[in-house]
């Protein structure tokens, strides 16, 4: 539904090098698309990470891109400090420039990296996130390997993602939205053409249950499935599975 999740475009670019090219309107356009709603997703993700945090959680947003999450994060729990890594570089620059404006530098580190080969230690993360971002890993096990790795035990992550609507009338709505405003208001706004592939990859995303398996498969116990806003985002709450 929202612009941000901008898919395999450009094959022949990094996926870092494809979120360069759109940046600076990714904002401007994620809001207007999803009518402010992404910004209410994502407190629902940290709320529901925010579970048995301590005084002083250590926390990972993966894929920060902006770094709205890691912003969310940080001021919802203000004795933590967050980790936001990404691997494009502008989007990294936008999310610094938010950090610096609201003064949140001491707690917010902002690192490049790959969801597939995370550079924290096992069991060091109190609870980590990754929002809309886990579409645009090549090899998704592999990430949600590594979260399962680095996430203490008892640990929460959230994996918020698109998803294609539900059947029903108001879906039918939030279907048009997805398949029709979506790629011709992202590609206006931002004058890119990145928008028009949003919707190929929303389809091309598994099914909820589908994905819950890839999760299970890669050593995380789904705790919750949450269906937001007709189905057109789904947020993921897990564990890493503890062995017996
Ligand atoms: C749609 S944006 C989401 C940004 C942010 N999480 C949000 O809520 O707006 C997707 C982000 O995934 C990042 N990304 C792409 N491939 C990645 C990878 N292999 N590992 C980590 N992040 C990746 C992109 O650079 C981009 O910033």
């Amino acid at each position: 539904m929202t612009a941000e999740l901008v898919p395999q475009i450009a094959p022949q670019l990094g996926s870092g090098q494809m979120f360069d090219r759109i940046a600076r309107r990714y904002d401007l356009v994620n809001r207007v698309l999803s009518l402010g709603l992404d910004q209410r997703w994502r407190r629902r993700t940290v709320r529901a990470v925010g579970v048995g945090l301590g005084e002083q959680p250590r926390i990972l947003d993966v894929a920060t891109g902006t770094g709205d999450l890691a912003i969310a994060l940080a001021t919802a729990f203000p004795g933590g400090t967050v980790i936001g890594l990404d691997p494009s570089p502008g989007m990294l620059a936008i999310a610094a420039q938010k950090v610096a404006r609201r003064d949140l530098r001491a707690r917010v580190e902002l690192l490049e990296g790959d969801a597939q080969a995370l550079p924290q230690a096992s069991c060091s993360i109190d609870a980590a996130t990754i929002a809309f971002g886990i579409r645009n890993v090549p090899d998704r096990p592999l990430a949600l390997r590594e979260l399962a790795r680095v996430v203490r035990p008892g640990g929460r992550i959230g994996v918020l993602e698109l998803s294609e609507p539900r059947p029903g009338v108001l879906a039918a709505a939030a279907r048009f939205h997805t398949h029709h405003l979506v790629p011709r208001i992202g590609a206006l706004l931002s004058g890119k053409r990145e928008y028009a592939y949003l919707q190929k990859s929303v389809a091309a995303f598994p099914p909820a249950n589908e994905f819950a398996d890839v999760m299970r498969g890669a050593g995380l116990t789904v705790l919750e499935i949450v269906p937001l806003t007709f189905g057109a985002c789904t947020l993921f709450v897990a564990t890493p599975t503890e062995e017996v």
